[in-house]
């Protein structure tokens, strides 16, 4: 069922609301469980490095400069524009802005439209966002990950696990929703009691493979 514009301005003040409050409301910045969350996800990205990156719901960008560390390019997008102030002053801080596009996107209907002869993304992350999305919503995601993604990339998923008051959707029925799409193959699923990361491609083959020694 499709959210009503209502609902979607509700999210969106939530979200705006949050971040004028407090410009970590996660804790992103403190907590060593998300730095050990975003050093494992790191870590599990199947090539070193990548040409052109998607990363919507970015936040406060702290991932995305790390993103930012592993990619030609980076495009990180999200529903707050009070969370892309903070991102745009974290990229410049790092030193990492200028190979870092900022975008106000609302999944999904904001999702980057990749024209005839444009580069496609080698990697999407999704961290801590497709839970916010109603079922109707998330299937528009996964078509649209699939659709942009270019031959061998990734898309990748990270999301806390225990129910909470704003989720729509579990995580198990997220990752659920990308492990049953046609032509994406799972190349690592981690599973910790507090979240789940995994990582699809249209590549079945292992990193190994890829290298050419297995
Ligand atoms: C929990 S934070 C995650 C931030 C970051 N990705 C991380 O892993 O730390 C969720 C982010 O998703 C954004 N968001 C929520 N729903 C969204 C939507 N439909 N479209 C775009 N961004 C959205 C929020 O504004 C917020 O910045």
């Amino acid at each position: 069922m499709k959210p009503s514009a209502d609902k979607d301005d509700q999210r969106a003040s939530y979200f705006e609301q949050l971040y004028r409050d407090d410009s970590d409301p996660w804790l992103v910045r403190q907590r060593w469980y998300e730095e050990r969350k975003r050093a494992i996800l790191l870590a599990s990205l199947p090539q070193r490095r990548f040409r052109h990156a998607y990363e919507p719901g970015c936040g406060n960008g702290e991932l995305t400069v790390e993103l930012a560390r592993r990619c030609n390019h980076v495009l990180a997008a999200d529903l707050s524009a009070q969370a892309l102030r903070l991102a745009r002053q974290r990229l410049l801080d790092a030193g990492c802005g200028d190979h870092v596009s900022l975008a106000q996107h609302r999944l999904p209907q904001d999702w980057p439209r990749i024209l005839p002869g444009e580069d496609k993304f080698d990697l999407i992350v999704l961290s801590e966002i497709a839970y916010y999305l109603s079922p109707e919503e998330l299937g528009r995601v996964v078509e649209h990950s699939i659709a942009s993604l270019a031959p061998g990339g990734s898309i990748v998923l990270c999301h806390w696990r225990a129910p909470f008051a704003q989720r729509i959707v579990s995580t198990v029925r997220v990752h659920a929703a990308f492990q049953d799409a046609p032509g994406l193959h799972r190349v690592l699923r981690h599973e910790e009691t507090d979240f789940l990361l995994g990582i699809w491609s249209n590549d079945a083959r292992s990193v190994a493979q890829r290298e050419g020694f297995a």
